[in-house]
């Protein structure tokens, strides 16, 4: 049979990585997908750059519009990123007729709904599998192997460039900038390092993940977005002596009220696997109904990686050319028009447990203060450590575990908190999951 050809928009690090992989295991590729996959033409901005594949036999181009609209392209895979040139290059090849596989992760979690809405009228398939963790095929265990579960909630390290800064802090003590430093040295972090450090880039996934496990619109606008910039060296080894590693988190979960999707850095038990997740790695924890929790873990980024999930992403598009389009896996798991308005919970209903750290004045009755407000406010304390008072000052660390509460009420609580004469800076607070 013919071999499927594809175009390429975008030659960097998972574009040459897509093109070697291909090429390499080129022969098992076509037993699995039952025809040839071959890349025939690419566009990249600079087509004299030396690159990490070897393009002979692709036709190259500047201008990534003569790859869109080329007839002979039966898929065009999407790796420029970002959310302006990959989007018209996208709905102008759903437009004419072609199958698209991408990575870009802002793209789907923005416009996603919109998107699949168009493929769908044109009976195209938009596949994503690499714009969520990587190489760990996510999408494909929520949205086909756990369709017989009733997904109650999940939580993943879906940033490597941030569980990088994480690891480093604990194992080696080192500051977050000189980190983040090296993380973009070896490429891990997005063209935009806040992207990152500010927990939009796991915003995105979130958004892709909660949509395709609770058959819910892509709400990207509602996800809770907290990055790590704020967590110093002595949090991260306050929470070790209480026996918890802290985790940049993306959380989406069912409760009776609503949907919680947010993004923060969470203190989990550290004898949790997910918990020992280090260094660029990704994971996600999936609890259904059925299945009971089940762990996911994998390079979350890189050349090969990524390109594993694209290519797995093309033999699928290839195996379904023929199929009837209304015979397809949806793209969002759940029959588009059985898709369900569960209102997103506001962050100030979200119920978690607390870390706080304050800084307080070392004289008699402080500590009575703080533990008279948050009794007031039926706040249970779990746990809580004084330091010894600094040597600039007199004033002590004073660390402070809770039992679970509504935001909104620690949110009044540190207020208090911080109105008291005695405590000399703002709270830190972080949230708290047991992930049992
Ligand atoms: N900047 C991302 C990360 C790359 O660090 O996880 C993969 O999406």
């Amino acid at each position: 049979m013919k071999p499927v050809n594809v175009g390429l928009l975008g030659l960097g690090t998972v574009g040459g990585g897509t093109v070697n992989v291909l090429k390499r295991n080129a022969e098992e590729i076509a037993r699995r997908a039952g025809r040839g996959i071959v890349i025939t033409h690419a566009a990249a901005r600079d087509i004299s750059k030396a690159r990490i594949c070897d393009t002979t036999g692709i036709t190259l181009t500047t201008d990534p519009r003569e790859v869109v609209d080329n007839q002979d392209i039966d898929v065009v895979v999407e790796l420029i990123g970002g959310d302006g040139l990959a989007k018209e290059m996208v709905v102008r090849a759903i437009e004419n007729g072609k199958h698209v596989v991408t990575a870009n992760k802002a793209l789907i979690a923005r416009h996603g709904n919109q998107i699949f809405a168009q493929a769908q009228k044109k009976g195209v398939m938009v596949a994503f599998e690499a714009a969520v963790a990587g190489g760990i095929p996510i999408i494909k265990a929520i949205r086909e192997g756990l369709a017989a579960n009733r997904i109650e909630w999940l939580a993943g390290i879906i940033n490597g460039t941030g569980n990088f800064i994480l690891t480093e802090m604990r194992d080696k003590g080192r500051d977050f900038a000189d980190v983040l430093a090296e993380a973009q040295k070896l490429g891990y972090a997005e063209a935009d390092p806040t992207y990152d450090v500010e927990g939009i880039d796991a915003a995105h996934k979130l958004t892709i993940l909660a949509a395709i496990a609770f058959g819910i619109p892509l709400q990207f606008d509602k996800v809770y977005t907290e990055g790590i910039t704020r967590i110093t060296r002595e949090d991260v080894a306050y929470a070790e002596q209480l026996g918890y590693r802290i985790k940049h988190l993306g959380v989406a979960r069912r409760t009776a009220a609503g949907i919680e999707l947010r993004v923060h850095p969470t203190l989990i038990p550290a004898r949790r696997l997910i918990a020992n997740v280090d260094g660029v790695m990704n994971s996600v924890l999936v609890k259904g109904d059925a299945v009971g929790p089940t762990l996911y873990y994998g390079a979350g980024a890189g050349a090969e990686p990524t390109a594993s999930a694209v290519v797995a992403d093309l033999v699928d598009v290839v195996r379904t050319l023929t199929s009837d389009p209304n015979n397809r896996v949806p793209h969002l798991a759940f029959q588009p028009d059985a898709l369900h308005d569960i209102p997103i919970l506001p962050m100030a209903q979200v119920e978690t447990a607390y870390y706080l750290r304050l800084q307080a004045q070392d004289k008699p009755g402080v500590l009575a203060d703080v533990t008279r407000i948050l009794g007031d406010l039926d706040i249970s304390i779990e746990a809580v450590i004084q330091k010894e008072p600094s040597e600039q000052d007199s004033s002590v660390a004073v660390i402070m575990l809770t039992r679970r509460v509504r935001e909104e009420k620690m949110n009044q609580a540190i207020a208090h908190i911080e109105a008291l004469a005695a405590i000399s800076a703002p709270v830190m607070r972080m949230r708290m999951e047991s992930l049992k």
